[in-house]
């Protein structure tokens, strides 16, 4: 039989067991993870090593550190993961791993260790969309989650407003130019704060005043798509305009500022989205969902119009294998399993292009 004949069959006898546990496995960034993941929705052990800390003297993710650094953790993240689980590698069903998109080098790293692993287990693989995976880390923390619903992914790659549904993912709008995160990135580098700097922008600006200056709210032509790099522009001039003047400006009172555009343009186009389509669930995904005034904003909005909103709880915003596993779940129920010679796509995407 041929091989991936063979994993189906084995795929499908283990689809009719009450519990699939899946071994999943992220590498396509800056965190090296490893989960274990029951039926796609309950975590038996999720494990996540940062590598922050190595590319702070950069200013950002050096792609050569971060793919030596994924050689020495996976095997690592692995052992504490199953660890965690109480398992080992022989009592999981199939492995899952990132394909795409991502850092090319450090999705080999993570792609190379998952086959070795299927291969030596003789069990199917998977290979898994990160930004699936994002949407995915919803299932994880509210069970009775299930498509369709629209979903706003903001990560630091990328910002798409998408209708998921069983059969796939819709995309309503879409970033024209930097993703949000990339953008919470460049103006916290702006007023100095340390890399990544997203977090560290939330964090300041609960302290300032969000009226203090006047930034303009970016409008791209099509009504759901987002824009940033203007608005950056103009976080970066304010910044270089008052400094020349001389003027005393509270680096919170910028923060907030430059988040509260951000988080209104998001928020805004969202809910039209919603009140035009006739969304009565909104999710929320991707590292940008940790942001606490986004959450507030969405929480708010949605109350008023009777909007049921969802987010990952804060351990599943950011990059984790988890949500790997539980997009992998749905992969395996439909018996769309990778074979060995699957390569990374660093430039994967979730949808047909607009
Ligand atoms: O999803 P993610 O972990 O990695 C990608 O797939 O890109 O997202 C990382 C991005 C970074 O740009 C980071 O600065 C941003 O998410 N981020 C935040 C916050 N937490 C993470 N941006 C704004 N506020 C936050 N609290
Ligand atoms: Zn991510």
């Amino acid at each position: 039989m041929k091989y991936l004949d063979r994993m189906r069959a084995k795929a499908a006898e283990a689809l009719n067991r009450e519990s699939v546990r899946i071994l999943a496995v992220e590498s396509s960034c800056d965190e090296t993870a490893a989960a274990v993941v029951e039926n796609g929705r309950r975590i038996l052990s999720s494990e996540v090593y940062s590598q922050i800390p190595m590319h702070i003297p950069y200013g950002g993710v050096v792609p050569e550190i971060a793919s030596r650094s994924h050689i020495d953790k996976l095997d690592v993240v692995t052992g504490r993961a199953l660890a965690q689980a109480g398992m080992s590698l022989e009592d999981m069903d199939a492995i899952a791993v990132t394909r795409g998109p991502g850092l090319v080098g450090a999705l080999l790293t993570g792609l190379s260790y998952a086959k070795g692993l299927a291969y030596g287990l003789d069990k199917p693989l998977l290979a898994v969309n990160h930004i699936e995976g994002h949407v995915c880390a919803n299932f994880l923390a509210h069970q009775n989650l299930h498509p369709p619903f629209l979903c706003l992914i903001v990560s630091g790659g990328h910002s798409h407003l998408a209708e998921v549904r069983e059969e796939g993912y819709t995309l309503l709008g879409c970033t024209q130019d930097d993703a949000a995160g990339e953008a919470f990135d460049k103006a916290a580098r702006v007023l100095g704060l340390p890399y990544p700097g997203g977090p560290h922008l939330d964090e300041m600006a609960e302290l300032g005043d969000p009226n203090s200056h006047a930034l303009p709210l970016p409008h791209p032509p099509g009504a759901y798509d987002f824009s940033f790099s203007g608005l950056k522009t103009a976080f970066i001039n304010l910044v270089h305009n008052l400094e020349q003047r001389g003027a005393e400006a509270k680096p919170a009172d910028l923060a907030a500022c430059f988040r509260k555009t951000v988080v209104s343009h998001l928020s805004q186009r969202t809910l039209k989205a919603c009140l035009d389509h006739g969304w009565t669930t909104l999710a929320l995904a991707g590292g940008v969902s940790a942001n606490r005034a986004l959450r507030r904003e969405l929480t708010e909005l949605c109350e008023a119009h009777q909007i049921r909103l969802v987010m990952p709880p804060l351990s599943l915003c950011g990059d984790n294998a988890a949500m790997i596993g539980a997009a992998a779940f749905l992969q395996l129920k439909r018996l769309d399993l990778a074979s060995l010679d699957v390569n990374a796509e660093p430039g994967l995407r979730l949808f047909a292009l607009k």
